[in-house]
């Protein structure tokens, strides 16, 4: 694209704060906005093309005006939403970054092309042998929320007994498959057949019927249930095998007869409340995120709290930016894993950031199997 020329800018935008779930008509995607392709004169920041939009649970709070803690501002209704994703420089006027460096940040708008003036939150990408997507996934603020989770707040022992929440999200995968890299037991709970991927034995049939499905068979969980098929959540974390709703018997399923050593919480609400019960003595509950909760008016409450006094549970929330300055010791870690295939990352790829408003509302209601990235341009 030549330099200096006014390009078409389409955007994504937020249109008001919102109650209750999240909906498609809650954004829009304008078509008639125009960027011209330079940077103002004397300006500090990066024009950036973008190329790869991160959809993350955290931009559903955003859309509620609340104080939400200080780092993250809730949206401005009439303006793009921001997020993270991965972007390619046009123009630089800051010596740290030059025209062709990749990048990747929190604060990218949902839009083709932007003016970043804040380049201290860009990350360079320097390994461009990965794919371009997993820097808003595996090689980015996911991974590194998994890889501080899990290891530096959780504390984890081999052969210790994990139990991860929305498992075969972006988060979740990688706690899984860093915990069996340890040597721990690992049962994951998802809310779909295709992502909780278990060995069924349909009874009705009265035949054997196997069925390939992620957790268990490609991310490598020990067990694996579907959340949403269970009455009682209690019993499915304690099961040796049962029935499910749906009249399946899951003939291996052992999840936790001994109880749960660490839990990484990523739902919250009557999941959270289920695990308390079934939390060992000195068991680590490392609360990532409550997303059952981001589209609920008013939160649910938790009634098994006492258990943590009785077997001395710690819980403790954390926030992945807090942990960045471990990134290039995590990419240490990754990078051969993935070179050598031992870790394995499900991405949920739409072409289109007029897309993005379905992709980012069937986050919010589990229609994701794996990181849900949007391409806005491959380079
Ligand atoms: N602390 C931090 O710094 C930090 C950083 C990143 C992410 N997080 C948190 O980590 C968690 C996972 O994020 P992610 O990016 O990996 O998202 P994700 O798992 O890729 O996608 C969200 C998933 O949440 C599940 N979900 C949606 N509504 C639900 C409900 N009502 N009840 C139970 N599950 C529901 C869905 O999976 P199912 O099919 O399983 O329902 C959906 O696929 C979120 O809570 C997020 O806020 C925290």
């Amino acid at each position: 694209m030549e330099e200096g020329a006014e390009v078409r800018n389409k955007q994504v935008i937020f249109k008001d704060y919102i109650k209750g779930a999240l909906k498609e008509s809650d954004m829009y995607v304008k078509t008639d906005t125009t960027r011209k392709l330079e940077l103002p004169e004397g300006a500090e920041g990066v024009l950036v093309k973008n190329l790869y939009l991160s959809c993350d649970p955290y931009m559903r709070l955003l859309m509620t005006k609340r104080d939400t803690g200080g780092v993250f501002s809730s949206y401005t209704p009439g303006s793009p939403l921001t997020g993270y994703g991965v972007a390619k420089v046009l123009e630089s006027g800051n010596a740290n970054f030059k025209k062709g460096d990749l990048v990747w940040g929190p604060k990218i708008p949902w839009e083709e092309y932007s003016i970043i003036n804040n380049t201290e939150s860009l990350f360079k990408i320097e390994y461009t042998d990965m794919p371009l997507s997993y820097y808003t996934g595996i090689l980015a603020m996911p991974g590194m929320t998994a890889y501080a989770g899990f290891f530096e707040v959780c504390s984890p022992k081999k052969g210790e007994y994990i139990f991860v929440s929305a498992a075969a999200g972006a988060v979740g995968q990688l706690v899984g498959q860093f915990a069996k890299w340890m040597g721990c037991y690992v049962v994951g709970s998802a809310g779909s057949e295709e992502k909780y991927m278990t060995h069924l034995l349909i009874t009705s049939l009265g035949c054997a019927l196997e069925q390939v499905k992620l957790l268990k068979n490609k991310l490598g969980f020990d067990e694996a249930f579907n959340y949403k098929e269970e009455q009682d959540l209690d019993a499915a974390l304690k099961r040796e095998s049962t029935l499910t709703l749906t009249w399946r018997l899951i003939v291996s399923d052992r999840c936790f007869p001994e109880g749960i050593d660490i839990y990484f919480e990523n739902v919250g609400g009557k999941m959270l409340d289920a695990v308390l019960l079934n939390m060992r003595t000195h068991g680590r509950i490392a609360v990532c995120g409550m997303v059952s909760q981001y589209n609920l008016d008013e939160p649910e409450g938790v009634r098994n709290l006492m258990h943590i006094v009785s077997r001395r549970v710690r819980i403790q929330g954390f926030a992945v930016f807090d942990y960045y300055h471990l990134y290039s010791k995590y990419l240490e870690f990754v990078l051969p894993l993935i070179r050598e295939g031992k870790i394995t990352y499900v991405e949920d790829i739409v072409e289109g950031l007029e897309n993005g408003p379905a992709a980012l509302v069937g986050l919010l209601s589990g229609r994701n199997i794996g990181k849900q990235v949007v391409v806005v341009a491959r380079d």
